[in-house]
């Protein structure tokens, strides 16, 4: 039977999304072949793939100056990949709010000068850091940030004004919530949390940014190639990008980002109350930057983080340890998570403190 599943990553698919890949799995369509096992230049797969492109389109709204990649290497490839095609030999600026922005501030920090705008790291990253009076040096050529940080909780809640071109990570609340994507000018995310299954990344540029990749670079590390070639200069992860199409449209039919966005503030807000009143469980960042999709708490008497996770577990609660770098158990609450899980975890941490406190 399946428990539910608080992963940060990868984490959490809808039920419905499953049994329909389990449904066409084997023969997909009239193909006579699994969805996996045929041509990313067929008919059938550039119908699937490009459907599911069109609807991430019309999911966040993004307009057609924009183009959407669907692409490797997490992530972790974009942290180095930014710089590779848009640094120029510029500076960039880098506000650090947790353990993903500092890893793409070192990452750049490798190709070139990156300098940090402004951090939080002192603060063991509870807070945002303040950015009002700060300057960023108009010469550096973007400034890169994450808008929520899946390790420790952290995430912005408004756009920060500056105007260099923004290059954000939303690896762990794209789809999660509403946003103006004209606000930035590329946003980038791994699938594995929101989107669908490890092995595929998303990346939503400016058409008139990607223009300017450094030409120099091999073609598997421009991304403007890749906008050239619909993101099919070399084979694609075929089956993540054909799961994602599947999320994409439970989305549709569940309301759109709107309506699950409201499903995910309201999944926080009971969960962070029901820690906020208790004496037992905290989280310890500040409440005008927490994540809505990642919830780090800690317990009154860390010898008890053990007991926890296997009671959990027995519970049919996955996955609710924290990060290694943190430490304490976090719930990660991404769109996949229904209100009804929340209350069972809630259910289970009140008769826990009972049995423990
Ligand atoms: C915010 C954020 N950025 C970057 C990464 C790294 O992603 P990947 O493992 O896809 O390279 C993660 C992974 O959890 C993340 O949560």
């Amino acid at each position: 039977m399946r428990a539910w599943n608080f992963s940060a990553g990868p984490a959490a698919i809808p039920e419905e999304v499953l049994q329909k890949a389990k449904q066409e799995l084997v023969e997909y369509g009239s193909q006579q072949a699994s969805i996996m096992e045929i041509s990313h230049r067929s008919k059938a797969y550039e119908a699937v793939a490009f459907g599911a492109r069109d609807n991430l389109r019309s999911l966040l709204n993004i307009p057609s100056d924009y183009e959407i990649l669907f692409l490797q290497g997490g992530a972790t490839l974009q942290f180095a990949l930014l710089p590779l095609n848009f640094a120029h030999e510029k500076a960039t600026e880098h506000i650090i709010t947790g353990a993903w922005s500092k890893k793409a501030h070192a990452e750049a920090s490798k190709l070139g000068q990156a300098n940090i705008l402004a951090s939080s790291e002192d603060s063991n990253f509870t807070h945002l850091p303040g950015l009002k009076d700060l300057a960023c040096s108009d010469d550096a050529a973007y400034l890169h940030y994450a808008d929520n940080e899946t390790i420790h909780g952290v995430a912005f809640n408004a756009v920060p004004e500056f105007s260099l071109p923004k290059f954000v990570d939303m690896s762990s609340i794209i789809l999660g919530k509403e946003i103006n994507v004209s606000d930035y000018d590329l946003i980038y995310a791994g699938a594995q949390k929101n989107i669908g299954p490890a092995g595929l990344t998303v990346v939503i540029a400016r058409k008139s940014l990607l223009e300017t990749c450094n030409e120099k670079l091999p073609n598997i590390l421009n991304l403007q190639k890749h906008a050239e070639n619909d993101s099919m200069l070399n084979t694609p992860p075929t089956f993540a990008w054909y799961l994602a199409g599947l999320v994409f449209e439970w989305l549709i039919k569940k309301g759109g980002i709107g309506t699950i966005e409201q499903q995910n503030n309201e999944k926080a807000a009971v969960l962070y109350e029901f820690i906020d009143n208790s004496d037992f469980y905290s989280n310890p960042v500040n409440k005008n930057c927490r994540s809505i999709m990642n919830v780090p708490f800690i317990l009154g008497n860390p010898e008890l983080d053990s007991v926890f996770l296997e009671e959990s577990k027995q519970a049919g609660l996955l996955n609710l340890k924290g990060h290694r770098s943190v430490g304490g158990m976090r719930a990660s609450l991404y769109n996949a998570i229904p209100l009804a899980a929340v209350h069972d975890l809630i259910n289970f941490m009140e008769s826990f403190e009972k049995k423990n406190a």
